[in-house]
């Protein structure tokens, strides 16, 4: 029997209501594997404003820090509700500070299609007929991300800085990070920067080039920015492993998302190098369908699955749950976002598609 703490971030919009069906299947598979899994909820984004008038309260670090692991919900306000100090900056100033925080410097996206609902994608039926299994790495703690960000005026006119930086052990970190992995899988790794034009890329190329050569039995090359969003929807099936930096890590991640046929599916883990995580879905936080039961849980429920895979160890476990995903779908159910109009198809809520999931566990 294992014993684990989890500080549970859940957040704002859709972060609850996706966040109590994830513990629900977490809750199942302790019972069937007899583990004990312990939560601590504690407040982020625009539900800790409301609280504490600070969007990342001192006590929610303080839970972070004395728990095993972190499952975060997601952050965010509506578009129109910006100008609200609740929900200005938002996001910057809670998840952003978070993987600040923890120094989570490397962060996981994982975008698999499943074949029934292969016909939501964006993408031609013939790119995925073998389907796609590919994993992103994306710096987390570098680049614009943490630089200065100004909006002045100069010459009379209005003008914005932003300024960005990497160090090379930045970069060593999370390339490594990415060989290691991709050694695990198909043996391919394909690094993307703007070598053209960037001083951070040409950096990046150069010390992504000294670690590829220690790994002389992975198949290794350098790819632009822009032709990899390009080959992206052209021939995704080319990719294993993408490691990049961090904000064309953001924009490429999303692009990859989508592919599975919605924003809905995709699970993340965000490390450090003392291997402490997060967990937590690569979309937002939807306020326009937040408490109405339709929003997709699987991203969250997989996060969850990928914790207990990483952070804890239960990798029969993370299967039970990966697997009963797959055999939900596979039985027709799905949110809305996921129905196709083909026939067969059960369109349920929230919970009744956490309920399919949680019997097949
Ligand atoms: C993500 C998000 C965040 C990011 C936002 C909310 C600041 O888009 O996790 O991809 O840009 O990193
Ligand atoms: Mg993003």
């Amino acid at each position: 029997m294992a014993k684990h703490n989890i500080a549970v971030l859940a957040g704002d919009g859709i972060g609850p209501e996706v966040m109590a069906e994830a513990i629900r299947v977490l809750d199942t598979v302790a019972n069937k594997f007899n583990h004990q899994f312990t939560y601590t909820h504690a407040l982020a984004g625009g539900a800790a404003y409301d609280e504490y008038q600070d969007h990342l309260p001192q006590a929610t670090i303080d839970i972070c820090k004395n728990n095993d692991a972190i499952l975060f919900g997601s952050v965010g306000g509506p578009v129109h509700l910006q100008h609200e100090a609740k929900w200005a900056n938002c996001e910057a100033k809670s998840i952003l500070a978070l993987r600040k925080a923890f120094n989570f410097n490397i962060n996981l996206r994982k975008m698999t299609i499943f074949p029934e609902i292969a016909s939501l994608s964006p993408l031609k039926p013939e790119l995925l007929k073998n389907g796609l299994d590919i994993v992103i790495f994306r710096e987390l703690l570098g680049d614009v991300y943490f630089g200065e960000h100004t909006l002045s005026e100069k010459d009379g006119k209005r003008y914005a800085f932003d300024s960005g930086a990497y160090d090379e052990d930045q970069v060593k970190s999370i390339v490594q990070y990415a060989f290691n992995v991709a050694k695990t899988r198909g043996k391919k790794i394909v690094s993307v920067d703007k070598a053209n034009v960037m001083a951070m890329s040409k950096l990046w190329r150069q010390v992504a080039n000294e670690v590829a050569k220690e790994h002389p039995e992975i198949e290794y090359s350098d790819m632009l920015v822009d032709n990899c969003a390009m080959q992206i929807i052209k021939n995704p099936a080319q990719f294993d492993v993408i490691v990049t930096s961090n904000l064309f890590g953001d924009i490429l991640s999303d692009e990859l998302s989508v592919l599975s046929g919605s924003l809905g599916m995709m699970p993340s883990a965000s490390f450090s190098n003392s291997g402490f995580a997060l967990y937590e879905p690569a979309g937002g936080s939807a306020p326009d369908i937040a408490g109405k039961n339709i929003a997709n849980p699987i991203a969250q429920i997989l996060s969850a699955a990928m914790m207990l895979a990483y952070s804890f160890n239960l990798h029969q476990e993370a299967s039970a749950i990966n697997n009963a995903v797959k055999a939900a779908i596979v039985a027709g159910y799905r949110t809305g976002d996921l129905a196709s109009g083909q026939a067969g198809e059960k369109i349920v809520g929230t919970k009744e598609f956490t309920d399919q999931v949680i019997c097949n566990i």
